[in-house]
């Protein structure tokens, strides 16, 4: 595996691989891998000739009180995951390099970042898909694959991807569990073992919608309620908000007749987690 840190690096060697015909397949992230990274890139290794995995802080798309400065970092660690499980290049590049002093050039899209984490976190999506632009223009990968705990990041990179006509293919991985149904984040390292432990109401909530779903139920209020009502039986969980809404279009539905996300982001002590179901038309 090779471990490349410059920019212009990176884009030399992205050149070579397109001119000769190498399918890329790459996959960003920002460290501290996890076994949800892993199933990532484990995909991505089975359909490409050469693996290309970025590990990049971006502060971008941290809001002043957010994270950043404590966001977890190993890149010995990182290295040694992607070696294992047969990485070819390892981009982890200087925010000094990606972000020169003088940088003053955003990409923004304007409709599907607006709800759900968008109202939380006005300014992240500017810089999630200022910083996937830039890594496609350097990697000029074939196809990339993201996380669909991250939802809504896929949905807004899916249209930045079509509107701005990059040449890249986006693929969504499943979301990757712990045993008691908690989503893999590299957030979870913040909970304490007592928000540990509450913190798998999420998937609980969810997965009770589902069942409800199933059952009959196809009102968005009562099966909000549900969720809000899981989170509150906790002591220490905060619901940001839980949402039912269009996959094409992010917007709230009230009753669920076709595609729709069901969407929760709830603080746990100081960790701010993010889940997700999709119910697809054909199971209701
Ligand atoms: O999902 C993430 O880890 C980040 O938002 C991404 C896509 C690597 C951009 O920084």
């Amino acid at each position: 595996m090779r471990l490349v840190h410059g920019v212009k690096e990176m884009q030399t060697i992205s050149r070579g691989l397109r001119e000769g015909g190498r399918k890329v397949g790459f996959v960003p992230t920002m460290g501290y891998l996890h076994d949800g990274h892993l199933s990532l890139i484990r995909l991505a290794r089975g359909m490409c000739d050469t693996l290309v995995v970025s590990v990049f802080v971006n502060p971008t798309q941290f809001g002043p009180s957010e994270d950043f400065a404590r966001y977890p970092r190993d890149l010995e660690r990182d290295k040694r995951l992607c070696e294992s499980e047969g990485t070819d290049i390892l981009f982890a590049p200087e925010t000094s390099d990606m972000y020169p002093e003088d940088f003053s050039t955003y990409v923004v899209e304007e409709k599907l970042s607006l709800p759900l984490c968008g109202r939380s976190r006005p300014t992240h999506f500017r810089g999630v898909t200022t910083v996937v632009a830039k890594l496609f223009n350097i990697v000029q990968p074939t196809f990339a694959v993201f996380g669909q705990k991250d939802a809504q990041q896929a949905f807004v990179i899916k249209r930045m991807v079509r509107d701005l006509n990059f040449d890249v293919e986006i693929i969504v991985a499943p979301i990757v569990r712990e045993k008691d149904g908690l989503a893999m984040s590299s957030r979870n390292r913040y909970l304490s073992p007592k928000e540990r432990k509450e913190a798998t109401a999420i998937f609980r909530a969810l997965s009770r919608v589902r069942q409800m779903v199933q059952e009959g139920e196809r009102r968005a209020l009562p099966l909000i309620k549900v969720i809000r009502d899981e989170i509150v039986r906790t002591e220490t969980g905060q619901l940001d908000y839980a949402e039912i809404v269009d996959t094409k279009t992010l917007s709230p539905v009230e009753v669920i007749d076709d595609d729709v996300l069901v969407a929760v982001a709830a603080w746990f002590g100081d960790a701010r987690l993010i889940d997700n179901i999709i119910i697809r038309k054909d199971e209701l």
